[in-house]
């Protein structure tokens, strides 16, 4: 891989985007961590650069383009072009049907498909310009067979794997690929909130019913991405990588 391609990810401060920053960051790319988090965001990237990383970090909301675009012209500044993009912020709560307020469904919406959307939106210029580009997608299996509590969630995520086919599509004649990774249940700080929550049963009681018996961990995610963003997945577009223990086929 060449190791001076910048990456952008969002959700860096935590769970699965944490542990992408710190694989591309180990691998001697220059990281942009975005998150809302921001101590948590300055403490993850203060412990990288304290390993030689060179990261940029700062707070955005992926929902607010101009604070992406505002974070765009730093990253460029600082780390250069962005080639690859890992567009990963997310956020997941039950709520019932029936009842569920307008204003719940259009934040989901709001968070998980349109920051998806100006998150990758205002990177590929940068990709097109080099003629080449990695986009990664982080969805979920929730939109692979739903989940009751969950339509919002459900919904956004099944958008984000139309939007990844539609760019693998779209983009593919400038050397970019786009590919979504749906995971099913991945220790994080966001899957122990559901079970603390009474959400969802215990991280160890849903591990139960996948194939390989435990849940993921956010280095099964980065693996996965680092593969996916590699020279050697030049091959590989619009498609649903399903890094899930086996839950799902
Ligand atoms: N953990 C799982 O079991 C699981 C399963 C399927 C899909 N996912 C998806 O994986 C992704 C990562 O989740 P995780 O489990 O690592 O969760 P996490 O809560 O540990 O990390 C998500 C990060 O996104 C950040 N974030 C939330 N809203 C944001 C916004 N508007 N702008 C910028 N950053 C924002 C949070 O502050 C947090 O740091 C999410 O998209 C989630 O929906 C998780």
């Amino acid at each position: 891989m060449n190791q001076n391609r910048a990456v952008v990810v969002t959700g860096g401060a935590s769970g699965m985007g944490l542990g992408i920053c710190q694989l591309f960051a180990a691998n001697g790319h220059p990281v942009a961590m975005l998150d809302v988090q921001e101590d948590a965001l300055q403490r993850e990237a203060g412990a990288l650069r304290a390993k030689g990383a060179k990261i940029y970090a700062a707070k955005a909301d992926v929902s607010h383009r101009a604070q992406i675009d505002s974070a765009y012209a730093a990253i460029r500044k600082e780390l250069g072009p962005i080639s690859i993009v890992i567009a990963n912020a997310g956020i997941s709560k039950a709520e019932d049907f029936i009842s569920m307020p307008v204003e719940v469904w259009q934040r989901m919406i709001d968070v998980n498909l349109t920051g998806v959307f100006h998150t990758i939106q205002a990177a590929v210029p940068d990709m097109v310009a080099g003629k080449w580009g990695r986009i990664v997608t982080i969805s979920s299996n929730a939109a692979q067979w739903g989940s009751s509590d969950r339509a919002h969630y459900s919904a956004a995520k099944g958008g984000v794997i139309g939007l990844t086919k539609a760019l693998a599509r779209e983009l593919a004649k400038h050397g970019i690929t786009a590919n979504t990774i749906p995971p099913s249940l991945v220790d994080t700080p966001l899957a122990r909130k559901g079970a603390a929550a009474g959400e969802v049963p215990p991280i160890e009681v849903l591990a139960q019913h996948i194939p390989i018996a435990r849940a993921g961990t956010p280095e099964d995610i980065a693996y996965a991405c680092e593969f996916l963003c590699s020279d050697k997945a030049g091959y590989i577009t619009g498609q649903e990588i399903n890094v899930n223990g086996g839950i799902y086929m």
